[in-house]
């Protein structure tokens, strides 16, 4: 499934951990799963982004969410290269398992491949590919950075917040929003559902096309 994108199940995959091997869904179980790839081990952005997701592991097992890493090289070198993780980020603890995939396979079937990134061997790398994966398994959302481009960690809980909001409340969230902002209605959502559904009330905004389509809850 080179294409995996929002909606589609991830693949029942059997992969090697640096915790071990497992299957992709018996490893997501019935949590939220933070599945993220990096090009390579000792490359000098990924040595950063892991040392800030451990740091941040405890934000995201608040909210029931698993994380799960991804970088091409073998177990042995994930577990010669946390130590440097580690050191660079000081309190961090890479608790999480990260897979080994020196065949490429994993990151082919998950859409992890950077177009653009060979190693040495002229083998293909994985891009910053980052999949949220729901309870029901499928994907909720994904980012695709090239290697060149760090990510966000502030932005990734943001977003986790954002998924769970939806799912729980059935609200979106609009432009920058975070935890304790309003929410909007889904347009899929009438004015008379509306009613039912927010007892509290909601507000409509006044628009010149007085279409009454952008309401605003507090959920
Ligand atoms: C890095 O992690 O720093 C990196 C890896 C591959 C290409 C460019 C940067």
């Amino acid at each position: 499934m080179p294409g995996l994108t929002i909606g589609d199940s991830i693949p029942n995959l059997q992969v090697e951990t640096t915790h071990g091997s497992f299957k992709l869904h018996d490893f997501i179980g019935d949590s939220w799963v933070i599945l993220f790839s990096h090009p390579g081990d000792f490359t000098p952005v990924c040595t950063t982004e892991l040392g800030k997701m451990a740091k941040y592991e405890e934000e995201f097992t608040k909210r029931g969410v698993k994380l799960l890493g991804l970088s091409c090289d073998d177990i042995a070198s994930h577990k010669e290269w946390i130590k440097d993780v580690e050191a660079f980020t000081p309190g961090s603890k890479v608790r999480y398992p990260i897979i080994a995939d020196p065949k490429r396979e994993v990151i082919t079937k998950l859409n992890m491949v950077d177009p653009d990134e060979k190693d040495s061997s002229g083998s293909q790398l994985p891009s910053r590919a980052l999949h949220i994966v729901g309870p029901d398994k499928k994907v909720k959302l994904s980012f695709l950075y090239p290697a060149t481009t760090g990510r966000n960690m502030e932005e990734v809980v943001r977003v986790v917040e954002s998924l769970q909001k939806a799912a729980n409340d059935k609200v979106a969230t609009p432009v920058d929003w975070q935890p304790g902002d309003e929410a909007v209605i889904s347009p899929s959502v009438s004015d008379e559902e509306a009613k039912k559904m927010f007892p509290h009330g909601y507000r409509t905004v006044d628009l010149p096309s007085k279409k009454g389509y952008l309401r605003f809850t507090q959920v």
